[in-house]
């Protein structure tokens, strides 16, 4: 593949949204930041020039970083932070069979609310799509709006209790824009102008901070393609659930009568009972056919985009996932498991003392743990034998059994720690994500890892039975994800092989939960051969001389 070369510089400059304008970071001065668009096999570096005043870090959510964990970007799990007045550079490599679309974020604190953009991974030169070529593509990125710094919300949320709320964005947006039902936004709505008959490949990158999403498009179906840089089985559909994380690449084709449509899209809230105080608005932008009509009064709104609330609608579209399984884009689900872990996914409390009182903050974990970042990056203490960091236990199912979808967990309080688990080269590892009712408020949690695309097998309600819910896994063409949702009360079966070594975090996507710590961390060992171990480290990453991670007090 060819090397391409794109220069990141991270500054502050004024945006005005909602009748505000707020000075915040955002890379080259663009919200959503540039798309990188290369082809299959190519590499990217990205020079990161930091002239804002804190320090940032940059993920490429997808990218498999084969080998190359120096790259991948969280703070304190592969790096520590590109401080002000520094640059990094970032060696972007693609796993051999990506294809699609991926993203880029900021992955320290809650910047990557303004600091995204998307990744198109064209097919290969001199190959194609495995669909009828598109007329023309367009890249819909979905974010959060915030009036206010979103890294104080940061503070605000660490400390919440249940008293108090989770800080909530004041709109989404498409394409960096509120749309027409927000406040002194309707001169500004994003517009996609079209042409008659044509068919658009949309690539829809979800960069929402804290909720799950609903989107349709006015009279117009949508056909599914393609999710996380992989293709799918093309299926139809008239709206997407997206998560958090994930990437999903629809065909529309502009077959309606000449007019104006909204795309729209709304959270999605998996809680129940319903949680009023969360975001809760409609984001639209405009699909504009181009040509002599009078224009209507007002666009079309999408009948069919669900109510915020319809949980089956939402878990019936992602049973639709398939994923190609063709010789181009063969499958390899490993069937030897040599790697079974059970890992329950809660929302908790931690307990804090301050003169004499004593209270609770929420927290949230991983098999009762909530992951507590180290003052220096796990790779660089795994990479250089630097003791006393973190520790290997981070174990491989709870420490006991309940009923995890009833209301009888003893006590919701979790330990806080730094625990990672290691994994030998080329294993073969079989995860259940069991949801819990821990607290009142089952919910979804849309879990990434990072440095794989791994194979969704099997997915239900309730508790996982091990008996009969293995009986139901795809292992003909389960589709594949970096990003998967763990339904409300219900459970999700994945495999993957642990042939990319490295030091790969494993997360809730809603940016609130892993500041509570819903985290681990996924140490890949290297396989006794040059071509299967880590590549050495740059010759310059940048130091960790910040030592202040976010920590509960
Ligand atoms: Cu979108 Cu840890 O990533
Ligand atoms: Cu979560």
């Amino acid at each position: 593949g060819d090397a391409h070369y794109y220069d990141f510089v991270l500054k502050k400059s004024n945006f005005t949204r909602l009748c505000s304008t707020k000075s915040m970071l955002t890379v080259n001065e663009s919200f959503p930041g540039p798309v990188i668009r290369i082809h299959r096999g190519d590499t990217v570096y990205v020079n990161v020039q930091n002239e804002g005043d804190y320090g940032v870090t940059i993920h490429w959510h997808g990218v498999e970083q084969t080998r190359n964990p120096w790259s991948d970007g969280p703070e304190y799990i592969t790096q520590c932070s590109i401080q002000p007045r520094t640059n990094f550079t970032y060696e972007v490599i693609l796993g051999k069979d990506q294809e699609g679309t991926l993203w880029w974020h900021a992955h320290s604190n809650w910047t990557r609310a303004t600091v995204h953009g998307a990744i198109v991974v064209l097919p290969a030169e001199g190959t194609t799509y495995p669909y009828p070529k598109p007329d023309a593509e367009e890249v819909i990125v979905l974010a959060s709006w915030f009036e206010g710094d979103v890294n104080l919300l940061v503070q605000e949320a660490l400390l919440q209790n249940s008293t108090s709320s989770t800080p909530v964005s004041d709109a989404y947006t498409i394409n960096g824009q509120p749309g027409d039902f927000a406040a002194c936004s309707n001169g500004t709505t994003y517009r996609l102008l079209v042409d008659y008959g044509k068919t658009y490949l949309l690539r829809i990158v979800n960069a929402i901070m804290n909720s799950e999403t609903f989107f349709a498009i006015s009279g117009h179906n949508l056909t599914v393609v393609g999710t996380d840089g992989t293709y799918t089985k093309p299926f139809v559909t008239s709206f997407i659930m997206i998560t958090p994380g994930q990437t999903m690449d629809v065909l529309v084709t502009m077959d309606q009568a000449p007019s104006y449509y909204y795309m729209a899209a709304r959270q999605f809230v998996s809680e129940n009972p319903e949680v009023p105080d969360f975001d809760d608005s409609n984001v639209t932008a405009i699909i504009q056919y181009r040509g002599n009509y009078t224009p209507p009064a007002a666009p079309s709104f999408p009948a069919n985009l669900p109510a915020y609330h319809q949980l089956g609608v939402a878990y019936s579209f992602l049973s639709q996932f398939r994923s190609l399984a063709s010789p181009e884009h063969p499958v390899n689900v490993p069937l030897d498991i040599t790697t079974r872990m059970y890992i329950t996914v809660a929302m908790n409390s931690v307990v804090y003392e301050d003169e004499g009182t004593t209270g609770t903050y929420i927290a949230s974990s991983l098999n009762n743990i909530s992951f507590l970042n180290p003052e220096m990056d796990v790779l660089q203490a795994y990479y250089r034998h630097v003791g006393g960091v973190y520790t290997t236990d981070f174990p491989d199912h709870p420490s006991y059994y309940f009923n995890f979808t009833g209301y009888d967990m003893p006590s919701d309080v979790t330990m806080q720690a730094t625990k990672v688990k290691v994994l030998n080269y080329n294993e073969s590892v079989e995860i259940i994500f069991q949801g819990t009712n821990v607290q009142y408020t089952p919910e979804d949690h849309p879990l990434h890892l990072h440095g794989y695309t791994f194979y969704v097998i099997g997915s239900g309600y309730g508790v996982f039975d091990n008996e009969t819910d293995p009986q139901g896994f795809n292992l003909v063409d389960p589709p594949e994800r970096n990003t998967v949702t763990v339904p409300q009360n219900g459970w999700v079966a994945l495999r993957f092989v642990a042939n990319n070594p490295g030091v790969w975090l494993w997360h809730c996507h809603l940016d609130r939960h892993l500041t509570w710590g819903m985290d681990t961390v996924f140490i890949v060992k290297d396989g006794g051969t040059p071509e299967t171990s880590i590549l050495p480290p740059p010759a310059y990453m940048p130091p960790c001389q910040d030592p202040s991670p976010i920590v509960l007090e």
